[in-house]
């Protein structure tokens, strides 16, 4: 008999990646691409849908044809993606109506400002667990009502775009239901995915019929929201479209929870951090939905069908791999492999603090309007100096996480499951651990992310049969204990604050 294996689509803000997992949780094929990032206008970022879909579908091909793979070895395929980013398409032609609004788009600061003033921050954190933010889809989908160009869609039709919504000709998704529309025809999206929307309340399990009058999205255009694993699947692939078979999509989790899922953080106070554009620190708190006062948000971890949801814990900092991304940008290093020859040139930053607010600051400060900005520069500030106040930045931002998780949840971190790009890079995995005085794991497997999506199908059709298996599958690579003296670390962090300090609310538009 042939081998089969389960596929994993890991949609990610910067590129499209296919993974195929064996029983294992071994990769045995990986293929990825780029995408364009638009930034039209200071603080916008938008994604073109057709590039994001045209990528998947290469992706998927390449990867298949370099293991010698046949798609129909494929037993399912899990999906994870960037999480909030958000599109309208016609359901009809399928084509978009504007290009995605991605995540970390700041567009719409002003709506959630006047939010704020309505003193509805409170009611929104209530029924959604998060903090009312640009960050998410709500207002994302609310300006693409507004303000998508018309004219650009069938004029034998309504023009108005909440009409056609209304009347579920447009239909509003993230990523995964992008995906799972072009790959099965059906309109769905996961638990975990709806829970980034802060159109969904996560304790009703259901769209929540007074945001949706707040932000004025029609019902009609949301998917049917489904679990994370789904015995059902949410569809199958068209066995006359570009894979010629016919494979189940049975598993869907936005990628940081995907993550939680393949670093196996199935139990109560198992915690990862992934460091990708941003990093993503989440804290399994089983069936009950813990709230913060800490600045972090409450969120749908993954359920398993015929479950119950498990939440989770967040703390969301928009910019970490982002701010060694810059630092290439800037000329400053010509690839992200040298920020730690760099940093270990020099003892220390001399004072030097760099604070990656680029696209505002998320966790656990909220502040749409801050900005990125270095401060402590000497005329001996160097190079070296910079790119080591900027990994050191991952790590302080890390701890602010850290410390709001423990105050929140009452337990203490003993241990720190890391994932990311980033995590490649030793030095900072070290100064991590120095830093928050806490053990790091890194796990053999370091695409996670895909993992956890693959782990999700594959648990849907049977091809893992619990998820203690899976536990078996993790594998440590390698693990870094602190090695600077606590008094060490929070000195070092004591003027971290001040720092963040100076880029608050520094955006005036
Ligand atoms: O919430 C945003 C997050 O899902 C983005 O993750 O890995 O695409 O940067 P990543």
């Amino acid at each position: 008999m042939e081998d089969t294996y389960i596929g994993a689509i890991d949609q990610g803000t910067t590129g499209t990646r296919f993974m195929v997992f064996d029983h294992a949780g071994q990769v045995v094929a990986n293929a990825y691409e780029k995408h364009e990032q638009i930034y039209p206008e200071p603080g916008w970022v938008e994604h073109d849908p057709i590039e994001i879909w045209e990528n998947t579908q290469s992706v998927v091909q390449a990867a298949l044809e370099q293991g010698g793979i046949d798609a129909t070895q494929l037993e399912a395929i899990g999906i994870t993606n960037q999480r909030e980013t958000t599109l309208v398409w016609d359901a009809e032609t399928g084509r978009p109506v504007h290009n995605a609004l991605v995540w970390q788009d700041r567009r719409t600061t002003d709506r959630v400002e006047a939010l704020q003033d309505q003193d509805k921050v409170e009611w929104i954190r209530e029924k959604t667990g998060l903090e009312a933010d640009a960050y998410f889809s709500a207002t994302k989908t609310e300006w693409i009502l507004d303000n998508a160009e018309p004219l650009k869609l069938s004029t034998s039709r309504t023009q108005d775009l909440r009409d056609r919504a209304e009347a579920g000709e447009l239909l509003m998704g993230t990523i995964d239901s992008w995906l799972i529309y072009n790959l099965t025809g059906n309109h769905i999206t996961d638990v975990t995915n709806a829970s980034r929307t802060m159109l969904y309340d996560i304790e009703a399990l259901d769209w929540d019929a007074e945001l949706l009058e707040e932000f004025d999205v029609p019902e009609a255009m949301l998917p049917e929201v489904r679990p994370s694993s789904d015995e059902e699947f949410y569809g199958t692939t068209d066995p006359d479209g570009f894979l010629d078979a016919e494979v189940p999509i049975a598993g869907a989790l936005g990628d940081q929870q995907a993550a939680l899922f393949g670093q196996t953080c199935f139990d109560v106070g198992d915690a990862k951090n992934t460091y990708g554009t941003g990093s993503f620190y989440l804290m399994n708190t089983g069936n009950e939905a813990v709230s913060s006062d800490h600045g972090l948000l409450t969120t749908i971890g993954f359920q398993m069908s015929g479950e119950p949801v498990q939440y989770a814990l967040e703390g969301s900092i928009f910019v970490t791999g982002a701010a060694i991304e810059w630092l290439e940008d800037v000329d400053l290093i010509n690839n992200a492999a040298q920020t730690a020859e760099l940093a270990r040139s020099v003892d220390s930053t001399d004072g030097v603090y760099m604070v990656p607010a680029f696209t505002g600051l998320g966790a656990p400060h909220w502040d749409g309007r801050a900005r990125g900005t270095i401060v402590g520069m000497t005329r001996g500030t160097r190079k070296a100096h910079i790119v080591r106040a900027t990994l050191e930045a991952i790590a302080y931002q890390t701890r602010d996480i850290a410390e709001a998780m423990e105050n929140d949840s009452g337990v203490e971190t003993t241990s720190l499951r890391v994932d990311g790009g980033a995590v490649k890079n030793n030095f900072l995995c070290q100064l991590q651990s120095d830093i928050i005085q806490t053990d790091i794991a890194r796990p053999e497997v370091d695409e996670t992310t895909a993992l956890g999506s693959a782990y999700a199908a594959g648990l849907a059709v049977g091809y893992w049969d619990t998820i203690d298996e899976l536990r078996d599958n993790w594998q440590v690579d390698r693990e870094f204990e602190p090695e600077m003296t606590a008094d060490d670390a929070d000195r070092m962090y004591a003027r971290w604050d001040d720092a963040v300090e100076r880029s608050l609310n520094w955006a005036t538009e």
